[in-house]
């Protein structure tokens, strides 16, 4: 027999878990990783470092640091056989999608389940992760444009990587602007971890049953490609060209968004948490002003942000329910300012959220965690009597 169950609808008031990973004050927009503000991080540390951080809960020595990322690249090329798995999506599939394939068939390739007991083996298994993700995670973009793939240089750093898996073709080298590769690193830092969200938690409860960390993951990268988290950062973007399409009217968006009937949002605002605002956002806006004025690239799309931001902060509606910029709603205009198509905004922020994923997904396991099964206020029929089929 169980006491009364109360229901938390997105569990809006429930803590699912003890964490030493990532501390939130959404009143006062505080984010720190394993203690260090996230504005330190951003300005003073790399992705790899971060990484590090999260998952083993110090900032590496350079010996540590030189370390993980050799260790990265011993499992940095992906088995070929992967490809006919790619090869069976047609191109206009959605690249988080295929990513979540992709990511689940790394189990297939690597069959060792993650013994966590094992610190060998998970240590491998966290360098797996990280090798590998980032190389099919760019192949879902080469698939859609009909590139070949390209394969990881061990030769180059992690995020530099990222850019010529991305990029690079056969006919020719691909010249690397270190201002990219130093504003990309920032944002994936931005985006590494952030307590018990949506696709956080998803990756924790499939952990919980003891699936792999392969098919965790991949859980994850099918809840964060929703609109309504990781997805918002393509949904801004769609929502900027849309009112920039319409002429730039951004107060009557801004109308559309208070109307109870629509169900259409002013995607990139709001948050569970931050109630005043959310310090990533604050960051990345600073960024985006930095990165497009030194590429010289002048975004309208920019200013219609901007714009749809200072409209909203003085407008009741938004005050009233503390609605402000969230981490999604500049992140893509840096994204396109460095030619990063839409559709694969949204796997960018997986990329960041990964090495996230990856720590709390090792804590819940060392932690012993029970598996996660939650009850219901059951209203359904009570009991009645079976109807043979003539009688219905
Ligand atoms: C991320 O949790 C995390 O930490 C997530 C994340 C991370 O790092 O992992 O920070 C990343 O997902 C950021 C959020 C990206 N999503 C979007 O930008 C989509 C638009 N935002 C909303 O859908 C919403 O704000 C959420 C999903 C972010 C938060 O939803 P909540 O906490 O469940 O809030 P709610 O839906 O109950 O809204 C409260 C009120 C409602 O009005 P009332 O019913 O009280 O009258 O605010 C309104 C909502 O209608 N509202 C909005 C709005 N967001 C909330 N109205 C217009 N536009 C919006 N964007």
């Amino acid at each position: 027999a169980t006491g009364a169950i109360t229901i938390d609808p997105g569990y809006k008031n429930t803590g699912s878990c003890k964490s030493e990973i990532t501390f939130l004050d959404g009143e006062e927009g505080i984010l720190r990783y394993r203690g260090y503000a996230i504005e330190d991080l951003a300005e003073k540390a790399d992705f790899l470092e971060v990484s590090y951080l999260l998952i083993f809960g110090e900032l590496p020595t350079a010996a540590q640091l030189e370390k993980f990322e050799n260790d990265i690249r011993k499992y940095t090329l992906v088995h070929e056989e992967m490809k006919n798995i790619i090869d069976g999506f047609p191109k206009t599939a959605h690249p988080m999608g295929v990513l979540s394939s992709l990511t689940s068939a790394l189990t297939a390739f690597n069959p060792k389940s993650v013994n966590v007991k094992n610190e060998k083996e998970l240590y491998e298994a966290v360098c797996k992760t990280m090798g590998k993700f980032l190389v099919i995670a760019t192949w879902t973009y080469r698939k859609r444009m009909g590139f070949p793939m390209n394969y990881y240089d061990n030769t180059k750093g992690y995020v530099e990587n990222f850019m010529r898996l991305m990029f690079e073709l056969p006919t020719g080298p691909y010249k690397i602007d270190k201002r990219v590769i130093d504003a990309l690193d920032k944002l994936f830092i931005l985006h590494a971890d952030h307590e018990q969200n949506c696709s956080t938690s998803t990756v924790r409860i499939v952990g919980s049953s003891h699936a792999g960390l392969f098919a965790s993951i991949s859980a994850g990268v099918s809840a964060l490609w929703g609109p309504l988290h990781g997805g918002a950062n393509q949904a801004v973007l769609e929502m900027l060209q849309e009112i920039h399409d319409n002429g730039g009217d951004v107060a009557k968006f801004v109308l559309k968004a208070k109307d109870k009937d629509d169900p259409f949002r002013l995607m990139g605002f709001g948050h569970r948490v931050y109630k005043n605002f959310d310090p990533r956002a604050t960051i990345i806006k600073k960024a985006a002003d930095d990165v497009l004025g030194a590429l010289g690239v002048d975004d309208p799309l920019l200013d219609i942000a901007k714009q749809l931001e200072k409209v909203a902060l003085e407008d009741e509606y938004f005050k009233a329910r503390n609605l402000y910029p969230n981490v999604d709603f500049y992140s893509g205009i840096i994204y396109r300012a460095m030619g990063i198509p839409v559709e694969m905004f949204t796997v960018l922020f997986a990329i960041g959220r990964l090495p996230g994923w990856i720590a709390q997904w090792k804590e819940m396991r060392l932690n012993g965690e029970p598996i996660g099964r939650p009850r219901q206020v059951y209203t359904g029929y009570t009991a009645r009597a079976f109807k043979e089929v003539n009688e219905r």
